[in-house]
């Protein structure tokens, strides 16, 4: 067995991903640049300011913005965020995962987060699932956020665990990545047109089991 998993957050334990997409979108209307779903595989997994700045290249490639304009453009998204965040409640849990956190903690593998969001803690708060994890790597406790391989790896090292002994869980291709690039076993959920780096792809959370998983890994 592997002795760790290690979770993305936004489109992996809940639907938040699609909520970071609405919130981009309306802000990005607002100043005329266009965020639609085929872009928004290019913000999945990015940190905020990197999304803003990616955003920002899209519709006005080249032009400078300051960094008080850059810092109150990517405020007012956070605000449409905890809008739509408001309500979430356990029944927002994607399907499985708490079937896979259940089996990990039976199996004594320890399970982390590694999230690129400043709202994670206050998410998993919601969804009632802080206690099942044994460390949280949120946006403040990395330099380099993803596609590079320190929020993992800042995960791994604090369960005291090696890489090769990891399983990563990402729905975006930045996470996959990071995932690859700690030199863990990576597990995307979503399709692979995005996800194509995969070491194990499944279409949604609801097919993610934990046996399917395991004699995946063992053969890796
Ligand atoms: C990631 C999401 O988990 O967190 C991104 O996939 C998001 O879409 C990023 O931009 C940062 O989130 P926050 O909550 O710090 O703005
Ligand atoms: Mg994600």
């Amino acid at each position: 067995y592997p002795k760790a998993f290690i979770y993305d957050l936004d489109g992996v334990i809940t639907d938040t991903a699609e909520f970071h997409f609405l919130a981009w979108q309306k802000l990005a209307e607002e100043i005329n640049i266009s965020v639609d779903r085929q872009f928004n595989e290019q913000l999945k997994g990015i940190n905020r300011m990197d999304s803003l700045d990616r955003i920002l290249e899209r519709g006005f490639s080249g032009r400078i913005f300051s960094n008080t304009e850059k810092v109150a453009l990517a405020t007012r998204k956070n605000e449409y965020y905890l809008k739509l965040i408001e309500s979430i409640d356990p029944s927002h849990i994607l399907p499985g995962i708490e079937t896979l956190l259940q089996k990990n903690k039976e199996r004594h593998i320890k399970i982390a987060l590694g999230s690129a969001s400043n709202n994670a803690s206050a998410i998993l708060d919601k969804l009632e699932l802080t206690s099942y994890f044994d460390y949280i790597v949120d946006a403040s406790k990395v330099k380099k956020g993803k596609p590079d391989p320190e929020t993992f790896t800042t995960a791994a090292s604090a369960l005291g665990i090696a890489p090769d002994d990891c399983v990563g869980i990402e729905d975006a291709a930045a996470g996959i990545e990071s995932i690859n690039k700690a030199g863990m076993f990576s597990v995307g959920i979503g399709n692979a047109q995005h996800l194509a780096a995969a070491d194990y792809l499944v279409e949604d959370t609801a097919k993610l089991l934990f046996e399917d998983l395991i004699a995946c890994y063992s053969k890796r």
